[in-house]
């Protein structure tokens, strides 16, 4: 299998995000690293070329919430690649409230950066994806209809039923080109999010152990999945 990829993963300064540009560093690939937080992410850079030399890792301070990322953030993808050949969708946030407490603001907050960022993000770059290439969407076991659903969680759970079902839709759109769009509907993985989810709880799987699967589900599904929404959860919570 050729792994020497394009990679664009968002959300890549801590927790799954932190751990799937190691992954794909460790494996020669370029890797496109997107999230806010410019201490983290140049803590990450350093780390990288301190095992990996030759890495050919770039990183890119934005906040996927800000509703110009045609105009900021695109032309910073395309400055270092060309083409892409994957994209992970893995920036998320989550607001622990109930329902009759959610405030305006921290609803179009959550669903900014779950759901509004995914859709201009694949929408501005439908003219660099490489033929060939793969989006997957990380989105939640909570976002998936019948599942067992948490108090607090509601506007969380909602923005991933949004992203699960666009997951779909974009793959039907698009099922005339080669493009493959899936998304991964985890269970708990122990990183801050989940601590904010399920307080006092100890998730079973570690950031290390999903990257690993989400790295081979990258390379290896595009041929046989599309327009999937996959129950990654052993575990919940
Ligand atoms: N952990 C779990 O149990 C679990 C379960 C199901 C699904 N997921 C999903 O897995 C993905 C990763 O979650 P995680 O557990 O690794 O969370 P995390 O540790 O909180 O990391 C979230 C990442 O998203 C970035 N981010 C948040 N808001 C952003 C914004 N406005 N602009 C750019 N980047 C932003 C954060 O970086 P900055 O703060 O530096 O911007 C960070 O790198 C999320 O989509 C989450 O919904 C996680």
């Amino acid at each position: 299998m050729n792994y020497k990829k394009n990679i664009v993963i968002t959300g890549a300064s801590k927790g799954i995000g932190y751990q799937l540009v190691n992954r794909y560093i460790e494996n020669a690939n370029t890797v496109i690293a997107i999230s806010r937080n410019k201490l983290l992410l140049d803590e990450l850079a350093n780390k990288c070329r301190e095992k990996f030399p030759d890495s050919q890792l770039h990183t890119i301070c934005f906040d996927l919430s800000d509703s110009e990322i045609e105009k900021k953030l695109i032309p910073k993808i395309l400055s270092k690649i060309d083409k892409i050949d994957i994209l992970i969708n893995n920036a998320g946030i989550l607001v622990n409230c109930n329902y009759e407490s959610f405030s305006h603001k921290k609803l179009k907050e959550v669903f900014e950066v779950n759901f509004f960022s995914v859709f201009i993000l694949i929408q501005k770059l439908l003219s660099s994806f490489a033929d060939d290439a793969h989006i997957i969407n990380i989105s939640s076991v909570g976002g998936i209809t019948g599942s067992s659903k948490y108090k607090g969680l509601s506007v969380y759970s909602s923005s991933k039923s949004a992203l699960n079902c666009l997951t779909e839709c974009l793959a039907e759109e698009y099922k005339d080109l080669n493009l493959t769009f899936n998304a991964l509907a985890l269970g708990s993985v122990q990183t801050e999010m989940f601590s904010k989810a399920f307080p006092g709880i100890k998730a079973q799987v570690t950031p290390e152990q999903i990257s690993k699967y989400i790295f081979n589900f990258s390379f290896s599904a595009k041929q046989t999945i599309n327009g999937k929404i996959i129950n990654v959860s052993r575990f919940n919570p």
